[in-house]
């Protein structure tokens, strides 16, 4: 269910048709819904009703001030990954108690920044970070209210670079070292042992590893109370997919039921850390086509978004639908096209071997399903300055973040470095 669909054969987000939106601050445009996003919130919040739950919506999908700002609104806790994250949640108004910092590698500094704002929970993923994070806590004379991430080894059958919670990957302490470290942390006064934590993967279609996932977790957490390590909350982590071509992912009524099964009888709090569910559908990305161009059997559809914009296609080999912005006449033929951007590479490409009316030159595509993980991987590769981003709420839009101009660009650079003096080691 999203808010962009076609009146009388033009797409809209919401009541703006899209072309208005590209007159207005030109494209490569993101585009989101305020309804969309506010009601994907509200869904999966009745979905867990029932439960005393924490929805804390992981930033690294999309970490637009004012999508953040409206989950604010909205009451949502934040998932961060980095201090950078932080920062962002906190100009957005975000509460800092209902934050939960994630990640295998946060600096001191990080760390610092975090307990200083008064994080609600960080989520320590080695025995390592644990010792990291118990001196900074000393120094700064605070507690550290800490939760372990366990890896479940769950496979959470998605694509490899997406799966988190497998036995070798990078993320998370296995349960028998988790065991270790809670006899450790107990002990130490500078750490407030709060929960437990877990996350296996992104963009996961069944329900099957999270009910699993979950269950180990919850009997971890059940083996550990009886050691006398009582635990308030059991986070669960995100991950849940969306449809993006073929996919039927479960519902969120449907993702909520299995949780609230796996833990029935859990008297602790749960805390949640969705990013793709809430915001993946809430966005597209508008572009503009510059050329048609055929050589041999091949139509290629140049756009004037590339890789750097929208970069899931090149790294994941990613489906996005891809739509003309104002339907094509009745009986068009349709042509087998590669809708490609203007970067040199040949992984550039929006959308492979697809079946559209060839478009013409000027015309606009949207490009689907591009609210999670669009924006917030783009880069400016082949300097090209990052896309406008637009939030759209009823009637009306507002530009939520101002296109990337040629200063953009090279802030902070100097084409004549000034120079320091550095000596070479002596043995
Ligand atoms: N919590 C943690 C600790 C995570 O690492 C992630 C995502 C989430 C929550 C949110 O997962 P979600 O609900 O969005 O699936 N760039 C990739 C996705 C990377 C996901 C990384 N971690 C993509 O474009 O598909």
């Amino acid at each position: 269910m999203n808010h962009f669909q076609p009146r009388r054969g033009v797409l809209h987000a919401e009541d703006v048709p899209l072309p208005a939106l590209a007159q207005a601050w030109g494209t490569p445009l993101f585009v989101y819904s305020t309804a969309t996003l506010t009601r994907h919130w509200k869904v999966l919040q009745a979905s867990l009703r029932g439960l005393d739950h924490t929805v804390c919506y992981a930033v690294k999908a999309n970490s637009n001030l004012a999508v953040l700002s409206l989950f604010a609104r909205l009451g949502s806790g934040f998932d961060i990954v980095s201090a950078g994250e932080l920062y962002r949640v906190l100009k957005a108004g975000g509460d800092p108690r209902r934050v939960v910092f994630s990640g295998v590698g946060k600096r001191d500094d990080e760390l610092a920044f975090a307990l200083d704002a008064g994080v609600g929970t960080i989520n320590v993923e080695s025995g390592p970070e644990l010792l990291r994070l118990a001196a900074v806590a000393r120094r700064l004379q605070v507690r550290a209210p800490i939760a372990f991430r366990v890896n479940p080894d769950v496979d959470p059958k998605t694509h490899p670079y997406i799966a988190t919670g497998l036995r070798d990957s990078k993320f998370g302490v296995t349960v028998g070292e988790a065991r270790r470290l809670y006899a450790q942390a107990v002990t130490d006064p500078h750490l407030d042992v709060r929960g437990i934590a877990c996350h296996i993967g992104s963009q996961i279609t069944t329900l099957r590893p999270f009910v699993d996932a979950v269950g180990r977790v919850r009997r971890l957490a059940e083996e550990l109370a009886r050691a006398g390590v009582r635990l308030r909350h059991l986070d669960v982590g995100g991950g849940l997919g969306v449809t993006y071509h073929d996919e039927a992912p479960p519902s969120p009524a449907q993702y909520g039921a299995a949780i609230k099964k796996a833990l029935a009888g859990w008297e602790g709090e749960v805390h949640l850390e969705p990013g793709r569910v809430l915001v993946g559908n809430a966005g597209v990305l508008l572009t503009r086509v510059l050329y048609v161009k055929r050589h041999g059997k091949k139509t290629f559809v140049v756009v004037d978004a590339a890789m750097n914009d929208l970069v899931r296609p090149a790294f994941y080999d990613a489906w996005h639908d891809v739509v003309p912005v104002v339907a094509s006449a009745r009986g068009a033929r349709a042509v087998t096209c590669d809708v490609v951007g203007p970067v040199c590479e040949s992984s550039d490409f929006l959308a492979r071997g697809r079946r559209l009316v060839p478009p013409a030159e000027g015309d606009l595509l949207c490009v689907r399903t591009a609210g999670a993980y669009g924006f917030a991987m783009s880069s400016n590769y082949n300097s090209r300055p990052r896309a406008a981003e637009v939030l759209v709420d009823g009637g009306e839009a507002g530009l939520a973040r101002a296109r990337e101009t040629y200063p953009d660009l090279v802030r902070g650079e100097a084409a004549r470095p000034r120079r320091r003096r550095f000596q070479p080691r002596r043995r």
